[in-house]
């Protein structure tokens, strides 16, 4: 069969099922279409896309303004590596620090590589500047995180699926418990810590918001011990949590696109996901001098971080972040969400609780973790035009993009009550 040519839902599920390695469970629906808060399956069906492609698409699918940056870009140049300077580079280097108040970036593509190269600066700060002795550098991570799926980052994670028969590990990463600064004060008392890797709310997790003072009390533990606070913001930065950063929403400042943040701010701030829209693969660390100094030509590098299509489609993505106003968008929403989400938490015997910050919430189904009435929900919800997805078991994250009306909001609210309250186990 020729791909182009119009195939059913069915014919492009076997086509996956017979080719593709089977690393993911997909809810059976398949979209050929986006534009803002809808997508649409092959048949015509169209749908709320209450996922946002795990927090990348903020700015809503196709944003005529990343997709008229991306098509500008792509008829002048693509790729130059970093062999030689492109003239997209430095704009967007200026314009990203500049954004988010650091000196320098480092740019890459997907998260995972962010994260990495976020340990990897860490590691040599932590030799070069600190005086950990060497190869003796330990990063503190959070139980339960979700950093990506290399094999150093599935090495700081607890989760079984995740993690059997992918060893041996890389060492010199020390768990703890997340939301327990008790445990943090315990760890940082090893002087070979280099960095805490933390984030400010733990999404695939299931959406878990700390106590309100857990961030900033954190990063004033590691600026005491000297020790990197390394904020990954890959699913609750750029606007998400009613905030430009979620780290941001523990300080005290009502700025909502305020990046300064003296009390909070991380030495380390990794950025993916909606640093594009969702409209390619880009990643960034961003650091101040006395931390970036340490990578040097030949340390670190990607083929394609920092090419000029990125940097163009991400320079507009922010641009529609901040012109949009779309965190003060997340935040209106997500406190109607929440309230009506609350209502239904009283109303109904399915759901537990209901729990985020922004537009980054999900509910808790009154079930065991290991029942498929998450996913049977999500089914459900599908039948009746919203897409969403279990995380971990009876969890299910709600993150639709951030450019959703209080009309479409409140439609979708109606589609999530109703599907709820008909629900038969
Ligand atoms: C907090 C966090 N960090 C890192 C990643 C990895 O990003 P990517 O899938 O682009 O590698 C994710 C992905 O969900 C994430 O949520």
């Amino acid at each position: 069969m020729s791909v182009l040519e119009r195939m059913t839902s069915q014919d492009a599920i076997a086509l996956e099922n017979k080719y593709g390695a089977q690393n993911y469970h997909p809810l059976p629906v398949v979209l050929s279409r986006g534009e803002g808060v809808y997508v649409w399956d092959v048949e015509g069906k169209k749908y709320y896309d209450f996922l946002s492609a795990y927090s990348a698409v903020n700015q809503g699918h196709c944003h005529p303004r990343i997709i008229s940056a991306l098509k500008e870009q792509a008829e002048n140049l693509t790729l130059t590596s970093r062999a030689f300077y492109n003239d997209m580079l430095g704009k967007y280097e200026k314009y990203i620090t500049e954004y988010f108040g650091f000196d320098r970036v480092l740019p890459m593509n997907t998260g995972a590589e962010a994260v990495e190269t976020a340990i990897k600066i860490a590691r040599k700060w932590g030799y070069e500047k600190k005086g950990i002795p060497a190869n003796q550098a330990k990063i503190v991570v959070c139980q339960n995180n979700f950093h990506g799926r290399t094999i150093t980052i599935i090495s700081a994670s607890n989760d079984p699926i995740a993690t059997e028969n992918f060893g041996p590990f890389t060492p010199g990463i020390v768990s703890i418990r997340y939301n327990d600064i008790n445990a943090l004060q315990e760890a940082l008392k090893d002087p070979n810590v280099a960095a805490f890797l933390v984030e400010p709310i733990q999404g695939e997790a299931g959406v878990y918001v700390p106590d309100e003072n857990y961030i900033r009390e954190a990063h004033e533990l590691c600026r005491e011990k000297n020790v990197l606070f390394i904020s990954d913001e890959v699913q609750t930065g750029i606007a998400r949590t009613g905030r430009l950063l979620a780290s941001c929403g523990t300080c005290s400042c009502t700025d909502r696109l305020c990046s300064d943040t003296p009390d909070v701010k991380p030495d380390m701030l990794i950025l993916g996901k909606a640093l594009s829209g969702g409209v390619l693969p880009v990643s960034a660390v961003l650091a101040n001098n006395t931390i970036m100094e340490v990578i040097r030509p030949g340390n670190h590098g990607s083929t394609f971080g920092g090419n000029p299509l990125a940097c163009a489609v991400a320079i507009a993505a922010l641009e529609v972040v901040r012109d949009e106003d779309l965190a003060e968008n997340a935040f209106v929403l997500g406190e109607l969400f929440r309230s009506e989400m609350e209502k239904l938490v009283g109303e109904s015997d399915l759901v537990r609780l209901v729990r985020g910050k922004g537009l980054l919430n999900a509910i808790v189904i009154n079930d065991s973790e290991d029942s498929s009435t998450a996913w049977d929900i999500c089914m459900a919800l599908k039948e009746n035009g919203l897409l969403a997805k279990p995380t971990h078991g009876n969890i299910i994250r709600f993150a639709p993009p951030l450019v959703m009306t209080e009309e479409q909001m409140l439609d979708c609210i109606s589609i999530i009550k109703r599907t709820l309250k008909a629900f038969k186990k």
